[in-house]
């Protein structure tokens, strides 16, 4: 059965749209952690627009289940990982001028500076896992870096139109999933995956973790952290 981690970054960005204390991304942790979900996701940016070191230390204390810091390769930012120990990353690539992580990492081009990081963060028995589009190349190159898993990249999906174009890019998340479980990898996926869109990714088996964030959080404002958890749950599951 697949597993969701709330993406709680946004939280911290009304936060910060006054640099003010609240809302705590804490508090949400622990109301997401309460509605059954299976792990907390946060990305520390290297301008620190939304989550920032504060908050990774007291999530690292606080979270019970699946901390999963989300991360680029730079250098102060992986040395920060190494001190904080989440139980696992996912390595990104961030542009300073996106509103969002726009494409997947480019594990080909970067697969010496990935296998290292790969090395330093198993030294501190931390996973590590890439967000890739749902490519053979870019799976293969995780798994020759030594990665533990693979987030296929749900926003083209996600942005798809027609009826057509969804199940295209339904069947390369299907094909992702079979190149990387061959390869030995864990699937997870996310991006841009919403309480609308999220029954056709969480029926193809194999994709065992979800990380979704901005649509929970969305609806979190209306119907609190808790609930907005436990619906994302049970349509990940098939019971709503
Ligand atoms: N997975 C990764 C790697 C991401 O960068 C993000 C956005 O921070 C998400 C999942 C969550 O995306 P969304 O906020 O669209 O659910």
């Amino acid at each position: 059965m697949a597993v969701l981690n709330v993406n709680i970054d946004h939280v911290a960005t009304i936060r910060q749209a006054r640099l003010t204390d609240e809302p705590d991304p804490v508090w949400a942790a622990v109301q997401c952690e309460l509605a059954g979900a299976n792990g907390i996701t946060v990305h520390l940016r290297q301008d620190r627009r939304h989550i920032c070191d504060r908050d990774v230390r007291l999530l690292k204390e606080t979270v019970a289940c699946k901390f999963n810091l989300e991360m680029c390769m730079a250098e102060p930012i992986v040395k920060i990982a190494e001190q904080l120990k989440p139980d696992q990353v996912t390595l990104v690539p961030e542009k300073r001028a996106e509103l969002t992580t726009e494409g997947g990492l480019d594990c080909v081009r970067q697969k010496k500076r990935l296998a290292q990081v790969v090395k330093r963060m198993h030294k501190k028995k931390i996973l590590v896992s890439t967000f890739i589009v749902p490519d053979a190349e870019q799976i293969t190159a995780s798994a020759e870096a030594g990665c533990d898993a693979v987030e296929l990249h749900t926003g083209m999906y996600a942005n798809a139109k027609s009826d057509r174009a969804i199940e295209r890019r339904l069947n390369e998340l299907r094909d992702g999933r079979d190149i990387a479980a061959t390869a030995g990898l864990i699937v997870h996926a996310g991006h841009g995956l919403t309480y609308r869109n999220i029954r056709p990714v969480a029926m193809i088996e194999g994709l065992c973790e979800f990380n979704i964030g901005h649509s929970i959080v969305a609806r979190a404002m209306l119907v609190g952290m808790k609930q907005a958890t436990e619906e994302m749950i049970r349509l990940i599951r098939g019971i709503l």
